[in-house]
């Protein structure tokens, strides 16, 4: 019997195998919330229900001993998952002791080294659950539109987007990257299939330690056939509204589990405004509102709030802490002040970087220079306008990839489309239309100083029966982020691989 079935055996008889997440003792009774991946059931165990030895059981166990459990449900809707165990027999199946990870708060750093451990945590359980609905979600979506999954090779001979960031191996003497896209296969296999998808792991050499960035990431890359940046657009915004849906309908509890306030998300649901590169960058300079919003002006206004927020919390801070520093409060009211204390302590971390970033944003809003790519800060300053996500397209062709068709009308810019996540997350899509003419590609291969020999297959792609095409990639674990609103995307992967971790 599983957790999350319980609600099919009130009032009988289960047996249920998991973990001990937490445990409470009274005078003769102990509570225990059992885990088993499916989810969390509060276990009570008395002599009088699981006899002396029972109880003595339920006693011994400390966090994360596995157990076998038997007893009878009891529907009760406080309780997490809303069932109850009275148990009437408790066994140890493994113990645990000294668990390293405890119920106090730990730094980021020993967590991360705990990974293997760590994934058992609440918080994490549930950005996993998440996870999964979300890739679930992407299968159906696709499968249920007429997309062929298929797969791109890991190893490849050539680079998709840019030389500057391959993992270099051996594959039997010669050197053979890890994939950075699989992309340009999957325009191979739209050209045979009409409309695909690939599901797979990509890599990128990124000596960068932001919080957006892995080395080893998860890709959805569509390509489509007969198909333009605007009907690009349409299928990202249709495979987003999915996802979104899916999660809203599919993952409450999760959600509530990790605090995601769901207004956004609910927002995300509606039409994504399409704005092109030129209409982007007046508006990070501010020479444009959006919705009477300007962006200089709102940095300004939030970063006056987070002064005056900080002010407040350190009077509130001092306020508390002398009361209880005079030693009149009962042991409630110490305590309840005490968690005010260090709620306030973390508002007041999260306020000083925010002091420390605004005017960081500001000023590389300001000094945006027309032409250059966006930067994380540019994106972060673009996206608090929405309260959705955006698709920014027709971008200068130099500073976008190389198989990227022009706009017919103004070949100054590339037909290239990201969709930036609002709440200030950023990239999480990036594609656009293809460059479907031979002598325009021979031509920038030459120009990004591409070995045109590691092309050749792909441009025979262009020499028999080229056609309109189009794709992009979704980055699994940048939307797994923003759906979750993690702060970084090293929490959105069960084993992250990033610039200074390869372990565990
Ligand atoms: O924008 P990118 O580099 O585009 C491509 O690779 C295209 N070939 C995709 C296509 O058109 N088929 O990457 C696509 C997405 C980004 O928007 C981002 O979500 C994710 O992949 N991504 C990363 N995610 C985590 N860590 C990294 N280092 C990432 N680099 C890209
Ligand atoms: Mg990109």
């Amino acid at each position: 019997m599983y957790i999350q079935d319980l609600h099919t055996t009130e009032g009988q008889k289960v047996n249920l195998n998991g973990w001990v997440a937490n445990k409470r003792e009274g005078k003769g009774i102990v509570f225990i919330i059992l885990r088993d991946g499916t989810g969390y059931c509060q276990c009570i165990v008395t002599a009088e229900s699981a006899g002396e030895d029972g109880l003595a059981t339920a006693q011994s166990l400390s966090l994360e001993s596995s157990i076998t459990i038997s007893g009878l449900v009891v529907k009760d809707e406080k309780q997490i998952g809303g069932f109850e165990l009275h148990a009437n027999a408790v066994q140890v199946v493994g113990k645990s002791e000294n668990y390293p990870i405890a119920k106090k708060e730990h730094g980021i750093e020993f967590l991360m080294d705990q990974r293997h451990l760590w994934l058992r945590s609440t918080r994490q359980w549930a950005i996993m659950k998440i996870r999964n609905t979300i890739i679930y979600s992407i299968h159906k979506y696709f499968q249920d539109n007429g997309f062929i999954l298929m797969d791109s090779p890991i190893f490849t001979g050539n680079a998709v987007e840019g030389t500057s960031t391959l993992f270099e191996t051996d594959f039997y003497g010669e050197p053979a990257y890890l994939s950075q896209s699989g992309q340009l296969y999957g325009e191979a296999m739209a050209m045979a299939m009409g409309r695909i998808y690939t599901f797979g792991p990509t890599f990128r050499a990124e000596k960068s330690k932001t919080r957006r960035h892995l080395s080893e990431f998860w890709m959805i890359e569509p390509e489509m056939a007969f198909c333009d940046i605007f009907q690009n657009m349409d299928v990202i915004e249709g495979m987003m509204h999915a996802i979104i849906t899916d999660v809203l309908d599919k993952c409450q509890k999760e959600l509530e589990i990790i605090g995601r306030d769901t207004t956004t998300l609910k927002s995300s649901l509606n039409k994504y405004p399409r704005i092109t590169y030129d209409e982007a960058v007046r508006i990070i300079k501010g020479e444009q509102d959006v919705n009477g919003q300007n962006s200089i002006k709102s940095l300004e206004d939030e970063l006056a709030r987070v002064l005056a927020r900080l002010i407040e919390i350190d009077a509130d801070v001092a306020d508390r802490t002398a009361k209880i520093a005079a030693g009149n409060m009962k042991k409630g009211e110490i305590n309840f002040n005490q968690s005010k204390i260090d709620a306030m302590k973390q508002e007041r971390a999260d306020l000083e970087e925010d002091e420390r970033n605004i005017p960081q944003w500001i000023a590389s809003a300001r000094n945006f220079e027309y032409g250059n790519d966006f930067g994380g800060s540019d994106e972060t300053v673009i996206t608090r306008l929405f309260d959705s996500p955006i698709m920014v397209y027709d971008w200068p062709h130099e500073v976008k990839a190389f198989y990227l068709n022009r706009n017919p009308e103004d070949t100054r810019f590339a037909r290239g489309v990201d969709v930036l996540a609002p709440e200030g997350y950023g990239e999480i899509v990036g594609g656009g239309e293809r460059e479907t003419d031979e002598a325009a590609l021979v031509s920038k291969i030459n120009e990004h100083k591409l070995p045109m020999e590691a092309f050749e297959w792909y441009l025979d792609l262009r020499r028999y029966g080229s056609v309109p095409h189009s794709g992009f990639g979704l980055g699994l674990e940048r939307m797994v982020t923003w759906v979750c609103k993690l702060k970084h995307v090293r929490e959105s992967i069960p084993f992250p691989r990033m610039y200074g971790r390869l372990k565990p």
